[in-house]
């Protein structure tokens, strides 16, 4: 019965661990399911005894993980009736709620930091249709603007302050248990605002205390909305590491920062909205925080493309650049298992990439001469 095996979204194959109901309509475009893929050179050329996954986000419709909360945030918005949302954004939110608010055919107000996100989001903003805002500030200014605006008009929130977001992220954590059939021992994760490291975790708890009940008065994460009972833990759990980048790394100076700055303009974020969460994770787990610089950033990013083939964009690549970090300096033991979470596509920035591509273009006339001759050189 091949028909039956269609994926239809992460709602639909976790039904019974979101908060939906039977006749919920569901707004989906075929987000999750994303490839765990296991990298074969990488260990090799660091020379440590390793099983590095990544989790490739980037292969998620609009490109990056938010489609896995924004599918929640928007189905529960348009269930209870909201016919606008709106989002502050570096540029992936941004993507994926005007994507997700087209497809409902409801208006997205999305806000941006001027001149600082990605030229792919914004293409993908303004080809779905949202209604741009660019300000004269950076993304925590624009979070302060969504929350003023949200109080006075009716308006959804989509940013990661909405709970349906988590729970839709948190499936991604699923997926990692059912294909390795056991939680890795180390899971890395980008950090900007520590939503997704602490969706991550949530979905961890859930998924190895067994429990499939809506029953939630013992999570301290999910304010109500997931299956965690907080029970006895049947599987392992991994522990959770979280990289900054260093010129936007709160969680590394035990403080907000006021002015962000990186390459990494996903995660340049200086004021986490799920500060208090990401302690939280940071402590149940017996995992930590580092920042990485923004040169070993995009060292990671070029490695893994040269090398493994996964284009991912310059934040993801922070999950990889810490991670081979802690495995070299051994805070990483050999023998463990470390999955990457690579949050978003390469795609969604390439001046960045072509900016550090060290290879260069070589220019010729249309000729079979001087196509061979550069062939011949660059052998
Ligand atoms: N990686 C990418 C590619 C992101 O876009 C983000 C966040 C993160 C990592 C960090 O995730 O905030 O849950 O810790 N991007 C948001 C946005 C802020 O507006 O697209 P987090």
């Amino acid at each position: 019965m091949p028909f039956q095996t269609r994926y239809t979204g992460l709602i639909d194959r976790y039904r019974d661990r979101l908060p939906v109901h039977d006749d919920t309509r569901i707004i989906s475009l075929g987000e999750g399911n994303t490839p765990l893929i296991r990298l074969n050179n990488i260990p090799r050329i660091v020379g440590r005894e390793v099983d590095i996954y990544v989790k490739y986000e980037g292969l998620n419709p609009t490109g990056s993980f938010k489609d896995r909360g924004m599918t929640m945030a928007v189905t529960k918005a348009v269930e209870e009736g909201s016919k606008a949302i709106i989002c502050a954004s570096t540029g992936n939110t941004s993507a994926a709620a005007a994507a997700y608010a087209a497809r409902a055919g409801i208006t997205a107000f999305v806000i941006i930091p001027d001149g600082k996100i990605a030229k792919g989001k914004l293409a993908q903003a303004m080809m779905h249709g949202s209604v741009v805002i660019q300000i004269k500030g950076n993304f925590d200014d624009g979070m302060r603007l969504v929350k003023e605006v949200a109080d006075e008009a009716p308006v959804t929130i989509v940013n990661s302050i909405n709970p349906f977001r988590l729970q839709g992220q948190k499936t991604a954590a699923f997926e990692i248990v059912e294909e390795l059939g056991r939680a890795p021992d180390y899971h890395c994760l980008p950090v900007g605002n520590a939503g997704n490291i602490t969706a991550h975790w949530i979905g961890y708890c859930e998924y190895s205390s067994g429990s499939g009940d809506h029953v939630t008065e013992a999570c301290t994460f999910c304010k109500g909305h997931c299956t965690y009972a907080g029970g006895a833990v049947v599987g392992n759990r991994p522990k959770m590491v979280g990289y900054q980048a260093s010129g936007s790394a709160p969680f590394m100076r035990g403080a907000m920062v006021d002015n962000p700055e990186t390459v990494a303009t996903a995660i340049r974020i200086g004021h986490p909205q799920s500060w208090d969460s990401a302690w939280k994770v940071k402590e149940e787990s017996g995992g930590w925080f580092d920042e990485c610089t923004d040169e070993e950033i995009l060292a990671a990013q070029k490695l893994l493309a040269e090398r493994e083939g996964v284009f991912c964009e310059p934040a993801s690549a922070a999950s990889l650049a810490g991670a081979l970090r802690d495995v070299k300096n051994g805070k990483i033991p050999e023998g463990s298992s470390i999955v990457c979470t690579l949050t978003g596509h390469g795609l969604k920035d390439p001046e960045t990439a072509i900016a550090q591509s060290t290879r260069p273009l070589v220019n010729v006339e249309a000729t079979l001469d001087q196509v061979k001759r550069a062939i011949m050189d660059n052998m």
